[in-house]
């Protein structure tokens, strides 16, 4: 699908955790644990160094462009999504159970973003409009 440019950085950063996504749900029907366990550690391991900031950029930069019930359902989800995950980078070694919970919760709330609000955004908002909010949205803070 098509994505207009300003949006391309979280795109890129949704396909990253899907593939994390992927490899958790693989190594839990492989059934052996060596494969678990690393996969399960780079599932916290990308939220820690990727995922927690990918959402503080979409809660500064998308949020406000969102109609009122986007903004309720985003807030819901990532809120769900920051206990889950808090669990899950907390412990020493991920539990997984809660690894794949986490993963399929990711992957539903990935699947939304880009098929729900990326769409609803291109479709409201003008071209130029998304470039100028979202300027600096694929860099963190200074
Ligand atoms: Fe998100
Ligand atoms: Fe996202």
């Amino acid at each position: 699908m098509w994505r207009h440019p300003a949006l391309r950085p979280f795109a890129r950063e949704h396909f990253a955790a899907l593939m994390a996504v992927r490899d958790v749900r693989w190594a839990a029907q492989s059934g052996r644990t060596e494969l678990v366990d690393r996969a399960n550690r780079g599932l916290a391991r990308a939220w820690q160094l990727d995922l927690a900031a990918h959402f503080e950029r979409e809660d500064r930069f998308l949020r406000p462009l969102l109609t009122s019930a986007e903004q309720d359902e985003l807030d819901a989800q990532h809120a769900d999504l920051r206990a889950q995950f808090g669990q899950l980078v907390a412990a020493a070694v991920p539990d997984p159970d809660l690894a794949l919970h986490c993963a399929v919760a990711l992957h539903d709330h990935v699947r939304w973003e880009e098929s729900v609000l990326f769409e609803s955004l291109q479709a409201r908002c003008g071209g130029s409009e998304l470039a100028q909010a979202l300027a600096g949205s694929d860099r963190a803070p200074d």
